[in-house]
């Protein structure tokens, strides 16, 4: 069976993730959630005496920090050995992941951990950069959309999740603003690769979502289902 590298990109909120990782589960591959890379490094530097300002001194921390996956019911995201999976959803991660994942040499760093992770594999991978810069020869690639106030919602319900409570003029404000350094940056900038299928979610359901990239590696008969075309699926 052919395996490929699905590669779902896109801003904060747009359902990345959620569908990433359910359209994973249904193909049997594996499930990497690069955003989760960058905010486990954030948090091993707001728990260190290093200076997020100081890009050399993060740099040298990245370059002794191990950061991997551990796959059951959900993902877990492992930082030197220890589960941080619900730890880098804080604020103060939030607030901070932007300028740290900003750092080239941090990104190299990253990415050379995602291409061994990704390659030669069934794998959805999902961030801001996985199909123009970590896998520009990823067999599928998207780029999910969103209305701002759509993503606030879906983002505030996330954080009420992890106990923490914001109005939603809050969440706007700070998803506004990590988009603008996200999409501005001189390194990797979040944008949609010329090859990449744009899919709005605004009024998706996330089963819809799963379907229609579900259907694209259908059309190119990949994964557990590949065997399953699109003519057979609606022939049943
Ligand atoms: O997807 P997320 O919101 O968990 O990502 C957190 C931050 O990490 C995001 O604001 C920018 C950065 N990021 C990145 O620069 N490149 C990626 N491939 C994934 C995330």
């Amino acid at each position: 069976m052919r395996k490929i590298l699905i590669a779902i990109d896109g801003p904060a909120g747009s359902g990345k993730s959620t569908t990433a990782k359910l359209v994973a589960r249904r193909l049997g591959y594996v499930y990497i959630d690069t955003g989760a890379m960058y905010r486990a490094m954030t948090l091993k530097v707001l728990t260190s005496k290093v200076d997020p300002a100081n890009e050399q001194g993060v740099t040298e921390l990245a370059k002794k920090t191990e950061i991997s996956f551990v796959e059951g019911s959900d993902l877990r995201v492992m930082l030197d050995g220890a589960d941080v999976t619900d730890a880098i959803r804080s604020e103060d991660v939030n607030g901070n992941v932007s300028l740290i994942s900003s750092y080239p040499d941090v990104r190299e760093i990253m990415v050379a951990k995602q291409r061994a992770i990704g390659a030669g594999k069934g794998c959805v991978m999902d961030g801001r950069d996985i199909g123009t810069v970590v896998f520009p020869d990823a067999e599928l690639k998207f780029y999910m959309i969103a209305d701002i106030m759509e993503r606030a919602k879906r983002r505030q319900e996330e954080l009420s999740d992890n106990g923490v409570e914001l109005p939603i003029h809050q969440v706007v404000k700070e998803l506004k603003e990590r988009d603008r350094k996200d999409s501005t940056r001189d390194n990797s900038p979040l944008k949609k690769a010329d090859d990449a299928i744009e899919l709005d979610t605004t009024k998706l359901t996330i089963e819809e979502q799963v379907e229609i990239v579900l259907n694209y590696a259908r059309d190119i008969n990949v994964g557990s289902e590949g065997s399953v075309g699109k003519e057979e699926m609606q022939r049943k």
